[in-house]
């Protein structure tokens, strides 16, 4: 397939792009910038110059493309506002994707998160929240996915709160950058609350394979650890970085504190069986190992 990728040069996206290249499949990627055009070339994909603002640029790469994966998103963390515009300008963005595929049955992949059920780990059948700070996003995926009955093979594949590669990425990556700026690997609560996470070659193999063959309006969970406490997590950056590891109040974290302090453990047993996916990158815990002080 000639895959139309937004978010290419990101930690998934990279991957993304390297998967799809190395299993047959040629990509038409969205840079804007010099930088990220440049990479994208290295990477052997073909570039498409644009912002996620500009809705006429996607349009125009979705009609020249067998299938779309969305990843771009723009990381304005730190203030309520900034979330909510990102979230703005991603939910334009993939309304303006799908309805170029309408009636056209080309695959469209998405990127989601793993919901969260008190007391288990969540499943691929559990719908996505829609409240706190991130509905959103689940709003628009839920979007995408009842498309599926106007021929968009619409999918979407759920992170968990980490994905990663050498150390770097997710939750945990804010947590190391949080600990770099503040001299304490903190963390909320008493940090017995488990995230789940997976390395960002694996997620990018079910990317792949969700684009490959599954069925519209299908979700899936990318998940390779089900769920590691928060506490262990903050123990490996203290200790590759030499930093104290304490708990911190839950606003020192931002818009992201309520979500950082919840327990949220996913599951990936459908997936593994139903798409025959396998992780078979480090985990979260080995791979922090390589965060250098
Ligand atoms: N990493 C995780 O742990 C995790 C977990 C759950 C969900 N996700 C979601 O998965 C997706 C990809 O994550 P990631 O970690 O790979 O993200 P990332 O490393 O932050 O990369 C973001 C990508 O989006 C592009 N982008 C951002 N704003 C853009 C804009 N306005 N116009 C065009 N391109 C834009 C960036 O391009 P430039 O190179 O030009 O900056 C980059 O390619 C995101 O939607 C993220 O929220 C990630």
């Amino acid at each position: 397939m000639h895959v139309f990728v937004t978010g290419g040069t990101g930690t998934i996206g990279s991957a993304v792009v390297a998967e799809l290249l190395t299993n047959g499949h040629t990509v038409l990627a969205l840079a804007r910038s010099d930088t990220s055009e440049q990479a994208l070339k290295n990477a052997g994909a073909e570039v498409l110059r644009g912002e996620l603002a500009d809705l006429d640029v996607l349009r125009a790469g979705v009609a020249q493309s067998d299938g779309v994966i969305s990843l771009a998103f723009s990381p304005r963390y730190h203030s309520p506002e900034g979330l909510a515009a990102a979230i703005a300008e991603e939910s334009a963005a993939m309304a303006a994707l799908s309805e170029e595929l309408i009636g056209s049955d080309r695959p469209l992949v998405t990127v989601s998160g793993t919901p969260w059920v008190a007391g288990r780990a969540s499943t691929e059948e559990d719908p996505l929240p829609l409240e706190g700070p991130v509905a959103g996003r689940a709003r628009s995926v839920n979007a995408l996915l009842d498309l599926a009955s106007r021929g968009v093979r619409a999918s979407a594949v759920r992170m968990p709160r980490t994905v990663h590669n050498q150390g770097k990425g997710g939750f945990a990556g804010l947590l190391t950058d949080q600990a770099r700026r503040t001299g304490i690997s903190g963390y909320p609560g008493d940090g017995t609350q488990r995230w789940p996470a997976v390395h960002a070659l694996d997620a990018a193999v079910l990317f792949r394979l969700a684009l490959e063959s599954a069925p519209a309006g299908t979700s899936w969970h990318a998940v390779a650890d089900e769920g590691d406490a928060v506490r262990d997590i903050a123990a490996v950056i203290g200790r590759r970085l030499s930093l104290p590891v304490e708990a911190v109040p839950e606003e020192n974290f931002g818009p992201f504190g309520p979500i950082f302090a919840m327990d949220q453990p996913a599951s990936s047993t459908r997936t593994r069986k139903a798409l025959g996916w396998e992780p078979a990158h480090p985990s979260l815990v080995d791979d922090l190992e390589n965060i250098q002080p």
